[in-house]
């Protein structure tokens, strides 16, 4: 991995060395602290010439002072300080960390003119800087360099970390409120690695063995093998794993941070380690990107993470169902009925729409178990949600209004954002099948929404949502705070809900 930048805060001091950065607001509008590098008017004329008015997301390099030993001093504009809400701290540490390609040692200048920077927006600047500097570059053993064929230098892994100093007026606040970001900044890069990571060096069982690490966390796991399942009687989920030698693996993840009557919400990810689509099987091009079929797994074992780590008030279950949907002479073939742990019996029309067979065992079990206050599931579920929605929105499924709107909200404030689908019995219908209780698949039109309506069907009255997640969890758009293929979506996302809503 790209090598974690230090951060701390600090009070207003110049530094020695390293690189300095200020942010101005619109105008150009600077802080008190500003005039310490500056004797003169430098700063105004060299925003006049470059044409900088302290815009959002713009920048402009300053002379050092002289006489200083400074290296480099930088003026980030912020725009109006007071329109900032929590996601443009996070991305504004994204912006600043962007502005350092090599190990670096920077102070960070949080003083504006008329207002102060809080202690939490502080923490999410350095939660920002955290999320820009991950990468996934543990298998490359030489440095990336302009003509590709790459150097003998030692590759990002080996090198120093940067380190980042950020001087603010109550340090003691801002570490305080980023000791728990960080947890949750964790729990993100947690995600987008197990994501990244190919299939090859993580199947089910080495991904159980990542989610068991968190017990260190304290976060009580509990891993059952295919052993157990069939004594559950997980027909569906075990159909999907039997083409494949990698076994099948169920984890159960409990954080008890709420009072002990409490009931628990409840989070069930989707985790195929690797989806050839089996019997059905998927066109060879990009084929490569069904790695990251796991990342509704990825993100509930990233918020099991964040939430054990910030030491959340509220009793949690993540749950995962992790499988292999490969190509073998035992793999279950179309036409084949599978009989689920509720008892109904599924048709197998189609291998290739196995998640929802994972799905409705993982859900039935939480379900019966822990009667939670609610569950959530989260998966890479569908090719059509990406038709439907394009990469900037999830699909939110749901059978409960106040849950749907609360997750919407949760989406704004995080900006990673869902967009609700319809759902119903007309749609229900379509699922119906002649040999058995249902089909894993509907007709040509409206894909997600019939694997919602699948769903559903293992859920009875809990109030419940479905995030489809195909087009959000990989293949992600680069932004200011994610630039790997995998982002880590739905972490942040139910940090914010657990926090705003059941905690407390
Ligand atoms: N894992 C895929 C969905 C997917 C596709 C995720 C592309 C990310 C990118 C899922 O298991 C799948 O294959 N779904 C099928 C369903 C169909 C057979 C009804 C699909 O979307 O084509
Ligand atoms: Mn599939
Ligand atoms: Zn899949």
């Amino acid at each position: 991995m790209a090598t974690r930048p230090v951060i701390s805060f600090a009070r207003y001091t110049t530094p020695k060395k390293g690189s300095v950065v200020l942010l101005a607001a619109e105008k150009g509008a600077l802080g008190a602290v500003a005039s310490g590098y500056d004797s003169g008017d430098t700063f105004k004329r060299l925003f006049s010439i470059a044409d900088f008015s302290g815009k959002a997301g713009s920048s402009v390099d300053a002379l050092t002072p002289h006489g200083s030993s400074i290296d480099r001093l930088v003026v980030i504009g912020i725009g109006k300080p007071a329109a900032l809400k929590e996601y443009d701290w996070l991305k504004l540490g994204g912006i600043i960390g962007a502005q350092f390609r090599k190990p670096t040692e920077a102070a960070i200048v949080l003083d504006l003119p008329e207002v102060t920077i809080g202690g939490a927006e502080a923490a999410s600047i350095a939660a920002g800087i955290l999320l820009r500097a991950y990468a996934f570059d543990k298998y490359k053993t030489r440095k990336d360099d302009a003509d590709g064929k790459g150097t003998k230098e030692k590759t990002a892994a080996d090198a120093k970390p940067s380190k980042f100093t950020i001087q603010c007026a109550d340090p003691a606040a801002a570490k305080k409120a980023f000791a728990s970001l960080e947890g949750v900044a964790d729990g993100v890069m947690l995600a987008r690695d197990l994501v990244n990571e190919p299939a090859n060096k993580l199947g089910p069982v080495e991904f159980a063995a990542v989610a068991k690490e968190l017990e260190k966390l304290g976060v009580k796991v509990e891993v059952l093998t295919e052993k157990e399942m069939t004594k559950l009687g997980m027909g569906a989920l075990l159909g999907v794993a039997q083409g494949s030698p990698r076994g099948a693996r169920l984890v159960i993840m409990q954080w008890n941070g709420g009072k002990a009557k409490d009931k628990p919400v409840a989070f069930i990810g989707k985790g195929v380690t690797f989806d050839t689509g089996g019997n059905s099987m998927k066109p060879a091009s990009g084929m490569e990107e069904m790695k990251g079929d796991m990342g509704g797994a990825a993100a509930v074992t990233g918020l099991m993470h964040a939430l054990a780590a910030r030491k959340a008030k509220a009793n949690v279950v993540g749950v995962i169902g992790l499988v292999e949907n490969a190509v073998d002479g035992n793999a279950q073939r179309p036409g084949d009925i599978v009989t689920s742990m509720s008892g109904q019996t599924i048709e197998v029309l189609n291998t290739d729409a196995e998640g929802r067979l994972v799905l409705a065992d993982a859900l039935w079990y939480v379900n019966q178990r822990f009667e939670p206050k609610f569950m959530i599931n989260l998966a890479t579920l569908t090719g059509a949600i990406m038709v439907a929605l394009g990469q900037n929105h999830a699909g939110l499924f749901s059978n409960n209004d106040e849950l749907a709107g609360r997750l919407t909200e949760a989406g704004q404030v995080t900006q990673e954002k869902l967009w609700r689908m319809p759902m119903g019995p007309d749609y229900d219908k379509l699922i119906d099948s002649k040999n058995a209780d249902m089909k894993n698949i509907g007709g040509r039109y409206g894909g997600s929404i019939t694997a919602a309506q699948f769903l559903q069907r293992f859920v009875k009255e809990t109030p419940w949502a479905h995030l489809d997640i195909a087009g959000t969890a990989m293949g992600s758009p680069s932004n200011e705070i994610s630039q790997t293929w995998a982002s880590g979506f739905g972490v942040r996302l139910l940090d914010r809900l657990v926090r705003d809503h059941y905690e407390g």
